[in-house]
C-alpha cells in the first residue's frame, strides 16, 4: 500500500482545523491513476470549504487541483500510462495530498513547456478566466472590462487575457501595495476600491462610458458599485465572493441601471464531461502559447504549511498565485 501526507479536516473553521495525516492509499480502482502529486494549486474556494462559507460532510480534505505522475493504472483505464505528467481542477475534493487515486477521465496532460509548479498555479484560475471571457460574456476589441482583486490569481489572469483580446482593462485592488501587480498584469487602469470614491474613479477611467462586462469575485464590498460602473445592457458576472457574500438586490434594479444582465457562473459546470474539460484545457493551452495567459507565482509552501498559505490568503498578502509543494 502507498503512504500518502494527506490533508484532513474534521472540523470547519480558522486556518488551525487543517491536520496533516499519514494515509495509506489503495492501490487505485476501475477507472482511476494513481498520482504521486508535485505540485497544489491552492484556490479561494478552499478557503470558502474550510471555513464552513460552502459546508462540507466531515471528515473531509481539502483542495481541487494538482499536477502529478501517473504511478499505477486501475481497472479500464486507457490513454495513459505509468510515468505521464497531468492535471486536475475538477476531480473533487482532496487535491491536498502528496498522492491521491482520480478518475482518469478528470485529466488532462501537461504540455512538456509548462512546469509542474505554473501548471499548479495556472490551470483552475485559467480555466475560470477562459469560460468568464469566451463565454459568460465574449470578449472583444474596444471592449472595456472592469476585473475586481485583479492583482490576485484568477484576477491577473482575467486582466491579462481580457487586455491581449483588445478590451480597454480597468482593474481595482484591496490595497494600494497591489497596484503594480495589477498593471503588470495587464491592466489600463487600477483603482484602490479601499477609498470610498472608488466607483467614480471606475466610471472616470471609461471615460463615463462605463463596461462592457465587470467581472466581480470580492462581492461584499463592491457588487452595489459593479453595478454602477455597468454600462447599459452590460453584464455584471459575480464568480465569488473573497469579502462576503453579495448584498441582496431586488431584480428591478437591474432595469434601473439600464437593464444588465447578472449572472453567478461556476467553473465546474463548464467542465462537466470530459469532452469540456478537453476543450476548455486546449483553449487555455493556446491562449498560454499566444501569450495571451501569463502566470505570477506570487507565494509557495511546502504542503506541511497549508495553514500558513492559507493565511497569507486570508491576511491579502499575496499577488499572484499560490502553490504548495507536497
Ligand atoms: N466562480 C468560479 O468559477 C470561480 C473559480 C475560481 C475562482 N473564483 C473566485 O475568484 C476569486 C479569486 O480567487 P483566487 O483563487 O484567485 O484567490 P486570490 O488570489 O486569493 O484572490 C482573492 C482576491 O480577493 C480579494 N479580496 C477581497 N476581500 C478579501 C478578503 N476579505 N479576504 C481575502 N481576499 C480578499 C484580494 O484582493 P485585494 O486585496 O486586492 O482586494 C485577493 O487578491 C475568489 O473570489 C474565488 O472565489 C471563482
Amino acid at each position: 500500500m502507498t503512504k500518502a501526507r494527506v490533508v484532513s479536516l474534521e472540523k470547519l473553521g480558522a486556518p488551525n482545523v487543517i491536520q496533516i495525516l499519514d494515509k495509506d492509499l489503495p492501490p487505485p480502482g476501475k477507472g482511476e491513476v494513481q498520482l504521486r502529486q508535485t505540485a497544489i494549486g491552492f484556490n479561494f474556494i478552499d478557503i470558502y470549504q474550510r471555513s464552513g462559507f460552502y459546508p462540507l460532510e466531515l471528515p473531509t480534505g481539502l483542495g481541487h487541483e494538482a499536477v502529478g505522475v501517473v504511478e499505477a493504472l486501475g481497472e479500464g483505464v486507457t490513454g495513459l500510462k505509468v510515468g505521464d505528467r497531468v492535471m486536475y481542477m475538477n476531480a473533487g475534493i482532496g487535491a491536498y495530498a502528496s498522492a491521491r487515486n482520480v478518475l482518469a477521465e478528470k485529466l488532462v496532460p501537461v504540455p512538456s513547456n509548462i512546469s509542474d509548479e505554473v501548471a499548479a498555479a495556472v490551470f483552475f484560475k485559467a480555466m475560470t478566466a477562459q469560460y468568464l471571457v469566451q463565454k459568460t460574456y465574449k470578449v472583444k476589441a474596444g471592449d472595456i472590462v472592469v476585473v475586481h482583486a485583479a492583482a490576485g490569481g484568477v484576477g491577473q489572469i482575467l486582466a491579462g487575457w481580457a487586455k491581449a483580446l483588445g478590451a480597454f482593462v480597468v482593474g481595482t485592488v484591496g490595497s494600494s501595495g497591489k497596484i503594480a501587480a495589477a498593471k503588470q498584469a495587464g491592466c489600463d487602469v487600477v483603482v484602490d476600491y479601499s477609498q470610498p470614491n472608488w466607483v467614480e474613479e471606475v466610471i472616470k477611467a471609461t471615460g463615463g462610458k462605463k463596461a462592457n462586462v465587470v467581472y466581480d469575485s470580492v462581492a461584499k464590498d463592491t457588487f452595489l458599485g459593479s453595478l454602477e460602473c455597468t454600462a447599459p445592457f452590460g453584464t455584471v458576472a459575480l464568480f465569488g465572493a473573497a469579502s462576503g457574500p453579495a448584498p441582496e438586490i431586488q431584480p428591478e434594479i437591474l432595469n434601473k441601471k439600464g437593464c444588465l444582465f447578472l449572472t453567478r457562473p461556476s467553473v465546474f459546470p463548464h467542465n462537466a464531461t470530459h469532452a469540456l474539460l478537453q476543450e476548455n484545457a486546449k483553449a487555455v493551452f493556446d491562449a498560454i502559447a499566444k501569450g495571451y495567459v501569463k502566470v505570477q507565482i506570487g507565494a509557495k509552501f511546502p504542503l506541511e504549511q497549508a495553514q500558513e498559505a492559507h493565511r497569507a490568503a486570508e491576511e491579502r498578502k499575496v499577488s499572484g498565485a499560490i502553490v504548495l509543494i507536497p
